[in-house]
């Protein structure tokens, strides 16, 4: 059986593949179908209720990021039911999120989903609702705060940690109106297992995971550079977001787009104070005879080291020298490096740190 078929989304024919959901195809097909608990990394999990859309011979409407294609599949993704489900479903999140004096949801670093959707479908204006949602105990973790008034349960965070990460330090917690993201025991990240990677803010769709160190939007003259980590070989995309001339954060570019596909570490994500650091070396130093360093020319400097490097080898032989690359190197790099110790110095003492 063919392994492809048509469906109709608001009257095109569409093509589809078995085991696709109506968002993957609608957005394939440039449809926009709002979602906010959806993540191409994770299980869908249905949550938010946000992508729902009339399916023919379905009494309810169902969610797109969750439901299935099947052949002659008939789809509308904006109707006037669709309208008032969006509608009544946005009033009822923001009565008990946290507003601005405009009465549209709060952006924190992170940005806000809900608040782009509130801006597309006015929301129903419903009673404040004075949720006793808990929060965590104080968190002595460097990168990470928990905002439990801008968190709309979507379970992005927690999911990710499990099926991404495979580390299960958060989860939801407690029940009913008290519902919240916590960890086992209510411990501070540093007390779990976290490994502090910081997928779990960029997958939330309101900001309600928070950067400690940006915790507020950059100006509208910020830019974003993409860049290669530097912190180890594996060759990670970052976008650095360069604000007056400094970087003031840096994230992963969007899912699917490079090979670390929207995931860092916590290196390639929160160590990126060395960039401006007062200590950081930007010129050669070379030892005097008053034993201090001096700055040096790139040449001096090399000059100074393939002489001292001869020298070893007219004295001792070459296996008295060894060379070790560092695992921030390109594989180009250590493939130069091992040339350099092979064929120019005639020696197989060559490693590189991230072999053992
Ligand atoms: S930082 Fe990473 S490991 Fe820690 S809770 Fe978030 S997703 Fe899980
Ligand atoms: S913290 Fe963010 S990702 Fe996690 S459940 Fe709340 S809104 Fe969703
Ligand atoms: S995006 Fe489909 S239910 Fe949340």
């Amino acid at each position: 059986m063919s392994d492809t078929f048509k469906i109709r989304i608001n009257g095109k024919p569409c093509e589809a593949r078995t085991g696709e959901t109506v968002v993957d195809v609608a957005r394939r097909e440039g449809v926009d179908i709002p979602t906010l608990c959806h993540d191409t990394r994770l299980e869908p999990a249905g949550a938010c209720r946000v992508c729902l859309v009339e399916v023919e011979g379905q009494r309810r409407m169902q969610p797109g990021c969750a439901w299935h294609v099947q052949p002659d599949m008939v789809v509308t993704t904006e109707s006037e039911r669709i309208e008032r489900h969006r509608s009544v479903l946005y009033g009822m999140y923001l009565a008990d999120h946290k507003l601005d004096d405009g009465g549209l949801p709060v952006v924190t670093g992170n940005g806000n989903d809900l608040r782009r959707l509130a801006e597309q479908t006015p929301p129903l204006v419903l009673e404040p609702v004075d949720a006793p949602r808990r929060g965590r105990p104080m968190d002595a973790n460097p990168y990470i705060a928990f905002d439990p008034e801008l968190c709309i349960l979507c379970a992005r965070c927690t999911r990710y940690c499990d099926e991404v990460e495979a580390v299960n330090a958060i989860t939801l917690a407690w029940r009913g109106s008290e519902t919240t993201i916590s960890t086992a025991g209510e411990r501070g990240l540093l007390d779990t297992t976290c490994e502090l990677c910081g997928g779990c803010i960029d997958t939330c769709p309101t900001g309600a995971l928070i950067e400690k160190k940006s915790p507020l939007p950059l100006s509208a003259a910020a830019e974003t550079v993409r860049s290669t980590c530097n912190f180890c070989g594996v060759g990670c995309q970052v976008d650095l977001h360069v604000d007056d001339g400094r970087v003031a954060k840096v994230s992963s570019p969007p899912v699917g787009e490079t090979l670390n596909d929207g995931n860092l570490c916590v290196k390639g994500r929160f160590a990126y104070d060395f960039v401006h650091h007062e200590d950081r070396l930007t010129v050669p130093l070379i030892r005097g005879e008053d034993g201090e360093l001096h700055e040096a020319t790139w040449d001096e400097a090399i000059r100074r080291t393939a002489e001292g490097l001869l020298g070893v080898k007219q004295r001792h032989g070459a296996d008295a020298l060894g060379f070790v690359s560092s695992s921030r190197c390109t594989g180009e790099e250590n493939y130069l490096m091992q040339k350099l110790s092979r064929a120019a110095f005639g020696t197989n003492n060559v490693h590189q740190c991230a072999a053992t």
